[in-house]
């Protein structure tokens, strides 16, 4: 009976000692996922607490055990060797000296999870009359990317067509997805761009039903597109690489990832300034070729499949975030020779494909009067076969004069893209 009657009586003098913070609004704080979040917990009558103490616990709960948040001694405290801390709460929770001299004795926890949620409690029991505060702490999920049964993979994008009249189709996918995500298309301000109706198919699986999303998007405008896999459901949120859509001239490529982009610039500085050891540290990845400034030199390039009616792109030192040359375009016929635009001025009226190649899958170049700005890395690209293909080819160009250098060519690999 005089149990309950001091739990009441102390319930009521923290509501009252607690102000604002416990009044009318309960005492309850929300905070989003991932955040600092400060739990109040201040004495009206403002005296100094530096040699007192305070205990923040988290009481059972219906789906956790008591937590031992955060314990003051004259200061001796969690952070300074005081033994007893819930592990969860190890190095995330912090208090300010300077406020314990005006009685304040709130808490900081940072980077807050789901598992934060619940009821805290703020407890001075040697002062007297015992203190006792209560805080219900909300923890708002937000959409991000989550590591958790169904959630959508990274959203694959491509370039899938070039209808008529200049526009491309894009193609975003995500496969074995559940619930059902949803697909959005973005250009690179980040605003949402309307596409077409999403193609969903549904397979039925032991653990759950999945699902395949395709969103297409006609677009007109150069541009980098990403698009954005939503599942509400689980706050999984995921965005795609950006992919450069250039309608006009009928360019493509996509921004790879940042291993791609590494290789490429580790490359383009090993040939420009260190060019014997080149040799040894590309052998798998690219084909080298030398040739002597003023003369002509074939990049060479080949698929095995007729090429005639499909597309390839070379392009020069493509590093990540950063355009490359334009090389040579092939697109079903048109080139820069004869329609597209968007050829690299330093390349233009030097460069072409022998037409009659196309059909054994030769897609080298010629490059004539070559100059010694031209060395570097090239990228010869099947953007559009299953699955598309990738060759990179080293150019060393040597000054007239210049002592000749071992090995020559290496062997062609293709990269899987
Ligand atoms: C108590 O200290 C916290 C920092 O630990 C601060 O955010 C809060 O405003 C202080 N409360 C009062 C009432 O001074
Ligand atoms: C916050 O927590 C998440 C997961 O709980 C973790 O991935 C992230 O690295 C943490 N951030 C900081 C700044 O500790
Ligand atoms: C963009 O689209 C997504 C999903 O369709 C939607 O949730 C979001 O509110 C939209 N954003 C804007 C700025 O319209
Ligand atoms: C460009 O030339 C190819 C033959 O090399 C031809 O098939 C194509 O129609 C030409 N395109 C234009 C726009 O003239
Ligand atoms: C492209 O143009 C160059 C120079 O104008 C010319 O030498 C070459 O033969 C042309 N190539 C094709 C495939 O038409
Ligand atoms: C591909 O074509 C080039 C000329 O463009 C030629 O030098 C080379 O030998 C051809 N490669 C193959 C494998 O036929």
């Amino acid at each position: 009976m005089f149990g309950v009657k001091l739990q009441f009586s102390s319930l009521c003098l923290c509501l009252v000692l607690s102000g604002i913070t416990l009044g009318l609004g309960q005492g309850v704080i929300s905070v989003t996922e991932d955040s600092d979040v400060v739990l109040p917990c201040s004495l009206s009558t403002k005296e100094n607490i530096e040699f007192k103490l305070f205990d923040w616990k988290k009481p059972a709960q219906k789906d956790q055990p008591r937590k031992e948040v955060f314990f003051y001694d004259a200061g001796v405290h969690y952070n300074n060797g005081h033994p007893g801390q819930s592990e969860e709460f190890k190095g995330r929770v912090f208090f300010s000296q300077k406020e314990l001299k005006q009685g304040n004795a709130s808490i900081t926890i940072r980077n807050t999870t789901v598992t934060d949620r619940g009821i805290y409690t703020c407890v001075f029991p040697r002062l007297q009359p015992p203190q006792r505060f209560q805080i219900k702490l909300i923890v708002a999920l937000i959409l991000k990317v989550r590591e958790i049964a169904g959630a959508s993979p990274k959203p694959s994008v491509t370039i899938l067509d070039h209808p008529e009249g200049g526009a491309l189709l894009l193609q975003c996918f995500v496969q074995g997805a559940y619930p059902k995500p949803e697909l959005q298309w973005k250009d690179n301000a980040g605003k949402n761009l309307t596409a077409a109706e999403p193609q969903v198919t549904e397979r039925k699986e032991k653990d759950a039903t999945r699902y395949d999303v395709t969103l297409q998007i006609t677009v007109t405008k150069t541009d980098y597109y990403s698009c954005v896999a939503t599942q509400h459901e689980i706050y999984h949120q995921i965005t795609s690489d950006k992919i450069y859509a250039s309608p006009k001239e009928k360019l493509i490529w996509l921004i790879g990832g940042l291993f791609l982009g590494s290789v490429l610039s580790a490359l383009v500085v090993v040939v420009w300034f260190k060019r014997h050891q080149i040799m040894r540290t590309c052998r798998e990845k690219v084909k080298l070729v030398r040739a002597e400034e003023g003369k002509t030199v074939v990049l060479p390039c080949s698929v095995k499949e007729n090429i005639e009616s499909n597309h390839f792109r070379w392009t020069k030192d493509a590093q990540e975030n950063e355009l490359p040359k334009e090389v040579f375009l092939y697109y079903k016929g048109n080139h820069y020779n004869n329609s597209s635009g968007g050829q690299s001025e330093e390349f233009k009226e030097r460069v072409k494909h022998i037409q009659t190649e196309l059909k054994d899958g030769n897609a080298s170049i010629i490059i004539t009067n070559i100059k010694r700005a031209d060395t570097g890395i090239y990228t010869c690209e099947f953007p559009l076969l299953e699955p598309p293909q990738r060759f990179l080819i080293g150019l060393i160009v040597d000054g007239q004069g210049e002592d000749e250098d071992d090995d020559g060519a290496t062997e062609l690999s293709p990269l899987s893209v």
